[in-house]
């Protein structure tokens, strides 16, 4: 399933200049994303009014969550668990709709599925996206779309959304409702919070000054770009893709593909608890996910056992922003990103380090169904090295590696963010 061409440096940071900002950002919102942003933050829009958008997308985080619970709590009482870590907000102005067959944006590697937003790209636009957790029951809880209307319809800024919308849109509860989905999709769109564009790395890039100063990377932050890419190390440029993508944009840090990469069972998810006389739970990601879209002719509902080879897949995240994040992966499993970077390089040379073991048997990739598990990528730095052989990257690779994701953190500041001692040469 090796079907990514493994490129060192296809495209990376040495490509500098001529790439256009954004065309996104705006400096003055428009009507309708002035009211998305008034949704964004509206606590009345869930059944407890006490959670909104942003009590999981911590604008001060980077639109990710800012505690460090694997799942968070919501509901009426904002007492029932979650199942999935908080994704960041940053930076998904390039998703393409899902699609079972997406070229990939590299304009190089084969088709595959990908696109849409979730971890398991159950929407295709940030639209229908907030419909998910308006309704979902763990997490905003509202009864239907006519309550979430209703609470729109009531608010200080009911004349707002009529003026960006139309006048008599409280009328139809399906328009209305559809358009708030709208209204978040617009502040998202336009609001430069959300792709701010001001990394270290986009300094550097971009070849701009930062606080007046020029901007450069250190030694080893070049060193862990370089590990990051080469095919035989990091290769992590093979998913995280930053290169230009043929459907705009660059520096994305993924290619919006799906991948089972086998991270461990997380048992601080209430679902995954054993419960006796009841099957175990299992996020299996793609494969159960219901991709709505009757206009897309390769999207199929994803129903087993015909989307078996799509189980355990999950999207491949931006790294944009990572370095910065409390809970990592779709289960929230670790919470450092040296983990998240150990774990990739001895999943396969030390798997007790990470699995647990059961009658002398490591229990590997032991968040997915034995059935499942051909399916895991056999990619570097995840390529089934033996047990106790020596690993793709070594300690310093490592530490360079996590220089570099560190230069990926919006809001630097030359002179003025603190620099990681760890990095400064
Ligand atoms: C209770 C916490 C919580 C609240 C409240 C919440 N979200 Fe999320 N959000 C999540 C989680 C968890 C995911 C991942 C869901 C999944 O993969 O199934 C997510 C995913 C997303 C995504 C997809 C990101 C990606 O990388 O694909 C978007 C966009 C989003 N949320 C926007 C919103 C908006 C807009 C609101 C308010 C209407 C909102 N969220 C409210 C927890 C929350
Ligand atoms: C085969 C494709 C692939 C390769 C190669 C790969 N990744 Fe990933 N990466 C993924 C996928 C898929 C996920 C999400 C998996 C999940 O949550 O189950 C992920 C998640 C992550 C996360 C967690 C981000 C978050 O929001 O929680 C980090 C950090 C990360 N990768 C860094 C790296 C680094 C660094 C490398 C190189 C050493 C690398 N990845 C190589 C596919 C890949």
């Amino acid at each position: 399933m090796s079907r990514r061409v493994q490129r060192v440096l296809a495209a990376g940071i040495c490509v500098l200049g001529g790439v256009a900002a954004p065309t996104f950002a705006q400096s003055t919102l428009s009507l309708q994303a002035q009211v998305g942003k008034k949704l964004f933050f509206d606590t009345n829009l869930s059944a407890s009014q006490k959670m909104s958008c942003a009590t999981c997308h911590d604008p001060g985080n980077h639109y990710a969550q800012s505690n460090t619970l694997s799942v968070q709590l919501g509901g009426p009482t904002l007492t029932t668990p979650g199942f999935r870590a908080v994704p960041t907000l940053t930076y998904k102005e390039y998703t393409p709709p899902y699609n079972d067959n997406a070229a990939n944006p590299d304009g190089v590697s084969t088709n595959s599925p990908g696109g849409g937003f979730t971890w398991s790209g159950r929407a295709d636009t940030l639209a229908q996206q907030a419909a998910i957790p308006l309704l979902s029951s763990f997490e905003m809880a509202n009864t239907n779309a006519a309550a979430v209307v209703q609470v729109v319809q009531n608010a200080s800024y009911a004349g707002l959304f009529q003026q960006a919308y139309s006048a008599d849109v409280f009328s139809n509860t399906q328009t209305a409702f559809t358009d708030i989905g709208l209204a978040l999709q617009q502040y998202q769109l336009e609001d430069s919070s959300f792709h701010p564009f001001n990394s270290k790395f986009d300094y550097y890039a971009q070849q701009e000054l930062s606080n007046g100063q020029v901007v450069t990377l250190t030694a080893s932050e070049l060193a862990g770009f370089n590990v990051f890419t080469d095919a035989k190390r990091g290769n992590c440029f093979a998913c995280h893709y930053s290169g230009p993508m043929t459907g705009g944009g660059q520096y994305m840090f993924t290619d919006f593909t799906y991948e089972a990469i086998g991270v461990p069972r997380n048992p601080n998810i209430p679902a995954n608890a054993t419960r006796i006389g009841l099957p175990a739970y299992y996020d299996l990601g793609l494969c159960t996910a219901v991709n709505p879209d009757p206009q897309n002719a390769y999207v199929i509902p994803h129903m087993l056992p015909g989307s078996a080879s799509l189980c355990g897949m999950f999207k491949v995240p931006t790294l944009r922003n990572t370095a910065t994040r409390k809970v990592f992966f779709h289960n929230g499993i670790f919470n450092s990103l040296a983990q998240v970077l150990s774990w990739y390089n001895t999943r396969d040379t030390n798997p007790a380090a990470w699995y647990p073991t059961v009658k002398g048997v490591v229990q590997k990739f032991n968040d997915m169904p034995a059935a499942y598990q051909a399916n895991i990528d056999p990619q570097v730095p995840l390529d089934g090295l033996p047990v106790g052989g020596a690993p793709h990257m070594t300690a310093q690779d490592l530490q360079n590696l996590q220089c570099f994701l560190e230069t990926l953190t919006d809001g630097y500041v030359a002179g003025v963010t603190p620099e990681d001692p760890n990095c400064a040469h």
